[in-house]
């Protein structure tokens, strides 16, 4: 929840620009203002126009535009801001910032500056391992700067290793924890949420389970939001490929037995959310001796048992220890309207999420998700949106409905 909010996003050049626009449409979704200044070298890869056009406030460019400079002022710019966002912060920039130079719009900004800056590294690997870059690094760390990323991965001139930008997604977790640590006047402040989120693990033998793809993005995803929104969050996690956000409470499971056992010891809460991907059955019984392969040459055949159904198991509370919100998930390959709807009327949850997860959806381990949303008035399709974003529509519904219940 960024309301009101005024964000000087400074973005510099490099490949990685181009996702300071991704930025720009999380900050503005979450009600936060931006004020975009790019560097001349940000203009080789982003646009003036398409920054100021997303943002809704012309992107400015140059320190000597003297009538920008008469109608604004850069003073006036920095103290305007409630925070300053440097993404992506080239090696150069940095250099700049680490020793005071003040030769642009920029970096003028920087230097004026009277608030806290996040800056999101992005270069080359070898450019941020760099011995003078990481002088610079202990610079501006040194000065209060805070430091998101960058993050191991390909980078686009063909190298492996840390230097690429941190997703958009972290950098704008960054921002609402910022706002979160300072902010008085939270939507969701008081109010216990459990979050579901990830894979759950049914074990075959010792060395073999049954699972599914489940990244645990749109579950991190969800808790990120909730919690800046000032909930507290109680995350019920099975395997995931990301980390769970900051400032949860964890739990960390495997199998769907651990995950219902978890959730109801951690009841009561004001809110459920059921986002893990959950076995339906797990093998009856997983041996603790390796299952041999047979000298017949046959497969062997794996019983299987029914696992608790943990979101019905809740929607099915009394009064009084059911959460006033329960809100599922379906995960659906064909049909999806008619199969979520289904699910959701055998389930009894108040809401639900209905997503396709077919292979050529993209929707586990992707960063989007296209969302069908349930309630007793019927259903409704979201856009397509990054999972922050689904997070952000999600939350705002909750503090909305908890402001209003039906
Ligand atoms: O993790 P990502 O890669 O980001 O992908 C996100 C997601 C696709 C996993 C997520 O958006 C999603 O759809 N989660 C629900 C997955 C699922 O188990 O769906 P289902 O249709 O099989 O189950 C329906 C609901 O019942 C879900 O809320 C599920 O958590 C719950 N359930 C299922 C089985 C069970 N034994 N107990 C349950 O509580």
């Amino acid at each position: 929840m960024l309301a009101g909010k005024k964000i000087l996003l400074i973005i510099t050049g490099g490949i990685a620009a181009f996702k300071a626009i991704d930025l720009i449409r999380l900050i503005k979704k979450a009600g936060g203002e931006v004020q975009p200044i790019l560097t001349a070298s940000a203009e080789e890869f982003v646009t003036p126009l398409t920054a100021g056009t997303l943002a809704g406030n012309a992107a400015l460019t140059d320190l000597f535009d003297l009538t920008r400079e008469s109608e604004i002022g850069h003073i006036e710019l920095v103290r305007d801001a409630d925070l300053i966002v440097v993404a992506p912060c080239t090696a150069n920039f940095m250099a700049k910032m680490a020793n005071g130079l003040a030769d642009d719009l920029a970096s003028t900004a920087i230097l004026a500056r009277d608030k806290h800056v996040i800056v999101a590294p992005a270069m080359n690997v070898k450019m941020w391992s760099a011995a003078p870059t990481q002088r610079n690094l202990k610079l501006v760390v040194d000065d209060g700067m805070q430091i998101v990323g960058p993050v191991s991965g390909e980078m686009a001139c063909g190298e492996f290793g840390p230097g690429r930008l941190a997703e958009p997604e972290t950098v704008f977790a960054a921002i609402q924890d910022y706002f979160f640590t300072f902010s008085e006047n939270l939507p969701l402040k008081g109010k216990r949420i459990l979050v579901t989120s990830g894979a759950t693990r049914e074990p075959l033998d010792p060395v073999r389970y049954l699972s599914n793809a489940s990244s645990g993005k749109q579950g991190t995803a969800i808790a990120a939001s909730l919690r800046a929104a000032g909930a507290e969050i109680e995350f019920v996690t099975g395997a995931a490929d990301v980390p769970p956000p900051n400032g949860v409470n964890v739990t960390q499971i495997t199998t769907a037995q651990d995950m219902y056992d978890a959730v109801h010891e951690t009841l009561p809460c004001d809110v459920a959310i059921f986002c893990a991907a959950v076995s339906d059955w797990r093998p009856k019984d997983a041996g603790s001796e390796k299952i041999k392969k047979k000298g017949d040459g046959k497969a062997p055949s794996v019983e299987m048992v029914l696992n608790p159904d943990i979101l019905k198991s809740v929607a099915a509370l009394e009064p009084g220890e059911r959460p006033q919100l329960v809100i599922g998930f379906a995960a659906e390959t064909e049909n999806v309207v008619k199969h979520a709807r289904a699910k959701y009327e055998r389930k009894g949850c108040d809401w639900l999420l209905a997503n396709d997860v077919s292979e050529s959806s993209g929707t586990f381990g992707g960063d989007s998700n296209v969302i069908i949303f349930f309630d007793k008035q019927g259903h409704q399709e979201w856009t397509q949106m990054s999972k922050a974003e689904v997070g952000l529509k999600l939350t705002n519904r909750i503090a909305s409905f908890l402001k209003h219940p039906d």
